[in-house]
């Protein structure tokens, strides 16, 4: 096909990210400290909006101007999930209705904008093997397949894309060491927070550049992120912004990440755009509602 404008960069955008993910509805409550065990605490606000560890990254990646096509389910009372995930620009044809309710996460958010959260994992636990498999049928060689932990099938669904010709992701979210054991053997690349980095690594005494994972990149908050990948380590630093909220910071980059890599972005670049999304996202409330778009994150302007 001939090059247009962007050269071989629009060739690089018929690459379609499939996300295996899950879709919740996302109570926020702004809270004067996190509850401690055995503790009451009165929240001080509360909004309802769309997340999910896999609905954030999927907004993310088409806010950034991935293809992206969402492979999840809700239950009956998660229709209006759905339908802002579209608006979104994400394609939602194969997310399904199953029985059970949508999913949904309690989430309390601090002064400091750390956060806690409960997740109730409900349809995205019950997701059909049909609703998970069919989809790839239609993935081209050379499309990206990425999973995070809130879904079931993530090893078996990562493994047949990797057995079609797709390129692997995994959002190692929330940590499970034994959930990324069942898939490291299939993953071109691996995302994960430093305290999850020291943990699989104690459990499976192996660094993390030695996974045999072509790339991983280890996100470290405030203090930006590495990446390992052919050529060795290297560290990014992170702009500086004020943190109001960090829910969605970690889904936010893996997208942004995802998507600039499927915009034929060099993996250095696709971080750095990732950084400067996710500094917008912990500097405001909110989940899949508060991601900024690509032309946001152009235009930002942030201390390095
Ligand atoms: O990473 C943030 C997400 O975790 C929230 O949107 C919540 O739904 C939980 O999945």
């Amino acid at each position: 096909p001939p090059a247009g404008i962007f050269g071989p960069r629009r060739r690089a955008a018929d690459v379609t990210l499939w996300t295996l993910g899950s879709i919740n509805a996302d109570y926020a409550y702004r809270v004067p400290r996190l509850p401690g065990p055995g503790e009451t605490v009165a929240a001080e606000g509360l909004t309802r909006g769309l997340g999910g560890k896999g609905a954030n990254l999927s907004v993310a990646a088409a806010r950034a101007a991935a293809r992206v096509v969402h492979v999840g389910a809700v239950g009956p009372d998660g229709r209006w999930a759905v339908e802002r995930l579209m608006e979104y620009g994400v394609d939602v044809r194969h997310v399904a209705e199953v029985g059970e309710v949508t999913g949904h996460a309690v989430i309390a958010v601090a002064p400091d904008g750390e956060n806690s959260i409960l997740i109730w994992p409900g349809a995205n636990a019950a997701i059909p093997e049909a609703v998970r498999d069919a989809p790839l049928a239609e993935a081209r060689v050379g499309d990206r397949a990425v999973a995070q932990n809130e879904t079931n099938g993530q090893a078996g669904w990562l493994a047949t894309a990797k057995r079609m010709g797709l390129s692997t992701a995994y959002v190692a979210a929330p940590f499970d060491p034994q959930a990324v054991g069942a898939v490291l053997d299939v993953l071109d690349l691996l995302i994960l927070n430093a305290v999850e980095a020291e943990q699989l690594e104690a459990a499976l005494g192996r660094r993390v550049g030695d996974l045999g994972v072509r790339d991983v990149l280890v996100t470290m908050g405030a203090e930006g992120c590495r990446w390992h990948g052919a050529e060795g380590e290297r560290s990014f630093p992170a702009p500086k912004v004020e943190v109001v909220d960090t829910t969605g910071a970690g889904d936010t980059f893996a997208g942004y990440v995802l998507a600039g890599l499927d915009r034929g972005l060099p993996m250095a670049q696709a971080i750095g755009q990732a950084q400067v999304a996710a500094a917008l996202m912990v500097a405001r409330r909110g989940t899949a509602d508060a991601i900024p778009d690509l032309k946001e994150v152009q235009d930002a302007r942030l201390a390095p």
